[in-house]
């Protein structure tokens, strides 16, 4: 399957695997390109610029497709020397860079100057213009499905992915709530180039992360996730569990007078406990709605290539199948 997505990037398939704290490690980002789409190292999981270069070194040593690294500009408790994080990237010869979370525009000169391509991660029409705008070489459009940060708009991606091929002239890919061969068959159709997938590449076997995580994700249901931290404008989709329970009554009790530090036990620094250790009730982490969709921790590669068999039969078989009809002289059709 060529689109605009794997041309820019290339790779053999429109799948990416998008940033994830303390699971997009070398293991599975070298897993994902390994099977033909683009893994992406999550940047900030490295608590120094010394050790993303390390951890781009490992993933190199591990594959030699395009891989990314995802660098996140949120509001964070330990703000981040980010000028030496793109050294990193830039003198590891990383190809490619997700950023997320705000306005990347301050950071783009030396990644653009390098040659980097940049997809940019948001969650609205106006931040992919923006985008657009200051450079950006394509989108990855963030539904309100989808785990982790959903911005503050609440827009599903059933009317953000066509609003967003409304007006953008750069390719974007659908992200949230992507699974199975039908996500990327829909996503295509709403005029996305690809697709990007977290919770989904959580549960397989090769994500670097406690079993008890996948066994979470496999058990969940798309009633299971909640959104928490919405009063300080900094929403994110999460599993729910012990911890979030509590959350969630501490913000209806707080109302808009919640501060963070009303619910940092249950959000700060929690998810080496959960995803390395497997404590699933320490604190909030982030999961998508698509959980739902999750039946079972494949390879990354049986994941893969799975999705790409599905999406083809379902073109093949069930939309040509359709036109095909339609086309028929209505004596035969009959
Ligand atoms: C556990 C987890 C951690 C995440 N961490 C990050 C992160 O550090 N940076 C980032 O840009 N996105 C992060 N995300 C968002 C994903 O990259 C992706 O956009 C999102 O999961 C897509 O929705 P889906 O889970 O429905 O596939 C995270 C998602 C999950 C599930």
């Amino acid at each position: 399957m060529k689109t605009a997505i794997t041309e820019m990037f290339g790779i053999r398939h429109p799948i990416i695997q998008g940033g994830m704290h303390f699971v997009g490690f070398a293991e599975l980002a070298s897993a994902v390109s390994n099977a033909g789409g683009l893994g992406i190292i999550t940047g900030l999981t490295q608590r120094t610029p010394e050790l993303l270069a390390r951890e781009i070194a490992r993933c190199r040593d591990m594959t030699d497709r395009p891989f990314g690294v995802n660098l996140s500009f949120l509001p964070s408790v330990n703000p981040r020397p980010y000028p030496e994080y793109i050294a990193a990237i830039v003198e590891g010869g990383v190809r490619i860079v997700e950023t997320a979370g705000r306005n990347p525009e301050q950071y783009l000169p030396p990644l653009k100057k390098a040659g980097i391509k940049i997809i940019h991660k948001c969650t609205s029409v106006r931040h992919s213009v923006k985008a657009e705008r200051i450079g950006c070489d394509a989108v990855s459009v963030d539904g309100f499905e989808c785990g982790g940060h959903p911005g503050e708009d609440d827009v599903p991606n059933f009317i953000l992915l066509p609003r967003a091929a409304d007006e953008l002239k750069i390719p974007f890919v659908a992200s949230g709530g992507m699974a199975d061969g039908r996500s990327l068959v829909a996503a295509l159709a709403l005029g996305a180039a690809g697709m990007n997938m977290g919770t989904r590449f959580i549960a397989t076997k090769e994500a670097p992360v406690h079993e008890n995580v996948k066994q979470a994700i496999v058990a969940a249901s798309e009633l299971d996730t909640r959104l928490i931290m919405r009063a300080l404008r900094n929403t994110e989709r999460v599993l729910k569990n012990k911890a979030v329970e509590e959350i969630v009554e501490t913000e209806r009790s707080k109302g808009s007078a919640l501060t963070f530090a009303d619910i940092h036990e249950q959000v700060a620094g929690v998810y080496p406990r959960i995803l390395m250790q497997g404590d699933m009730d320490a604190g909030a982490w982030s999961c998508g709605m698509v959980a739902g969709l999750i039946q079972d921790i494949p390879t990354v590669k049986e994941l893969i290539d799975r999705i790409i068999a599905d999406a083809e039969q379902l073109i093949r078989n069930r939309l040509i199948g359709l036109l095909g009809r339609d086309q028929m002289p209505a004596s035969e059709a009959a």
